[in-house]
């Protein structure tokens, strides 16, 4: 039987249609690759639509940046096809809908990594036809390192805030782009950051939903970035983690030129996110730290 379900229903119930069986993988996986498929570009034609001759000091630097910050999703992607399928194990016995929400997010995974290997080779690509510093082998490699295992709801609310943060910053790099082929690159990564948000939102739910994960994952992953000087402020923040594990995209931006950190927007975007995974209402970073309080039971 051919799967009805809509799009918008599997975001919105993923946990709930795996529970009643009103779907199957094959039926979601069908899903995931039909609307990436419907989505992909060409990063060969899109590079070509610009005039590299047309490009501002600012459009050089939003480039370069970006371009670096794409060179750490892949570990990110590596990474969640590993752990996502090791917790489809875990949980196959016991909770066999949720280790199918697992196994959905481990398979989506090889179309997340795919569609950032778009962005980090376009970036990267015009940063060397603009005669920009190249990305040498050590620091590509120091960038491949993969972020240590974490709780699965934990890193997908982190995951989602990166593709939040991402959206908001690659939008505003199209808006100040004055040529076209700029612009329209811009807006197409900020759209593919954007679905990827609703991926992870969308995977994070049915976690919440399954009732094997609390929302307090949520909520301290979401207070690490939101409170004053957190990671929402990226490599701004005055005092940054000096760690050997991994990079953080958001930590290794080099701002020689200031783009707006858009905080109000990047919150707003962040609350709207944890109300639709845990179903709780916050409008501010003092009310993200006080349910967390509570819910971890201070
Ligand atoms: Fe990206
Ligand atoms: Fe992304």
């Amino acid at each position: 039987m051919v799967n009805v379900i809509s799009r918008a229903n599997i975001v919105n119930d993923l946990y709930k249609i795996l529970a009643e069986q009103r779907s199957c993988l094959v039926d979601l996986i069908w899903e995931q690759h039909s609307f990436h498929e419907k989505r992909r570009w060409s990063a060969v034609e899109m590079i070509d639509a610009i005039d590299l001759e047309n490009l501002t000091e600012f459009d050089r630097v939003n480039i370069w940046n970006a371009g670096r910050a794409e060179l750490t999703t892949k570990p990110g992607a590596d990474r969640l096809a590993r752990v996502a399928d090791a917790e489809c194990r875990r949980w196959q016995e016991s909770n066999p809908a949720l280790a199918s929400v697992m196994q959905a997010c481990s398979t989506w995974s090889r179309y997340w990594n795919e569609e950032e290997s778009f962005h980090e080779s376009t970036l990267n690509r015009l940063s060397n036809l603009l005669g920009l510093e190249t990305v040498n082998d050590r620091v590509l490699i120091e960038f491949r390192k993969i972020f240590p295992d974490d709780d699965m709801l934990r890193t997908l609310v982190l995951l989602a805030i990166s593709e939040i943060t991402a959206t908001v910053n690659y939008s505003y790099c199209a808006s100040v782009a004055q040529d076209p082929g700029l612009k329209k690159l811009f807006k197409q990564i900020a759209a593919d950051e954007a679905q990827h948000m609703t991926y992870f939102i969308s995977f994070a739910k049915a976690l919440v939903d399954s009732q094997e994960y609390s929302p307090k994952g949520a909520f301290a992953v979401t207070h690490l970035f939101v409170r004053e000087g957190g990671e929402l402020y990226g490599s701004k923040r005055q005092h940054l983690e000096q760690r050997d594990s991994h990079v953080n995209w958001w930590d290794a931006l080099e701002y020689k030129i200031t783009i707006p950190d858009n905080i109000e927007r990047k919150q707003g975007m962040i609350f709207s996110a944890l109300r639709q995974i845990t179903g709780i209402e916050v409008n501010s970073a003092a009310e993200v730290e006080q349910k967390w309080l509570e819910l971890v039971g201070c």
